[in-house]
């Protein structure tokens, strides 16, 4: 090869290796990671606040504007700080956050469980009450050891739950504290929020009465709906 043909053809080679290069760079560099804030978003309350039984508007709308509010509040806060977190941060503050985060955002899941099934609509359907009746025996028994979860927290502070679990394909009660414990595989057909700031306000500490209350209160057409989606 003549030397002008080499120079021309190495030329050529580094013009289109740096050209490789470029490409290269662009298609590896991502964009920066975002906050994807747009669900984190308080939702209203599906009731007319004034409508319950026994449970006050003053009461229902400071449980959703204070806490339920506060936690999709705090659920993005801390997504933009785990967002901003370097990667070179300790693992002890990506820990912190996380376990921050998992409170935040189960008490926002919870509340709109909560939330969702009151305003006193419909009855139980047949379908809810044979699985009640094939996993507690009967519908008493369930109601029975449901409210007496709620009790056992009464002065304390957690969550009682009604689920579906797949593993054990059948109903099941759940305690529940911290907004963290789960019986996992389950899908939540009621939620009861057994939290002070649920009922003292217009209960004190009179657990039971809020117990009856929220029992009066259930929309089972939503429960319903929850039960039909089990297969
Ligand atoms: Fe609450």
């Amino acid at each position: 090869m003549e030397r002008r043909d080499f120079m021309a053809l190495s030329a050529a080679t580094l013009a289109s290796g740096l050209t490789a290069a470029t490409a290269a760079d662009t298609v590896s560099t991502p964009a920066p990671r975002a906050v994807q804030g747009e669900l984190l978003v308080a939702k209203p309350l599906p009731f007319d606040p004034k409508s319950l039984d026994g449970i006050s508007k003053k009461m229902i709308v400071s449980h959703h504007d204070n806490n339920y509010a506060g936690a999709v509040k705090r659920s993005r806060a801390i997504e933009e700080k785990i967002v901003a977190l370097s990667s070179s941060a300790n693992p002890f503050e990506f820990g912190a956050l996380k376990r921050e985060q998992m409170v935040a955002l189960n008490s926002m899941i919870l509340h709109e469980y909560y939330f969702d099934a009151l305003g006193a609509a419909g009855t139980m359907n047949s379908k809810l009450k044979s699985m009640l009746e094939s996993s507690f025996r009967t519908v008493g028994e369930w109601e029975n050891e449901f409210k007496k979860i709620a009790l056992s927290l009464s002065g304390g502070s957690g969550w009682v739950f009604l689920v579906y679990n797949e593993r054990l394909k059948r109903l099941e009660n759940v305690w529940s504290w911290d907004h963290m414990h789960s019986l996992w595989d389950s899908k939540i057909i009621l939620a009861l929020d057994m939290y002070e700031h649920s009922y003292q306000m217009d209960f004190g500490s009179n657990a039971k009465g809020y117990l009856d209350a929220f029992f009066k209160n259930i929309n089972w057409n939503v429960v319903n709906t929850r039960i039909g989606a089990i297969a």
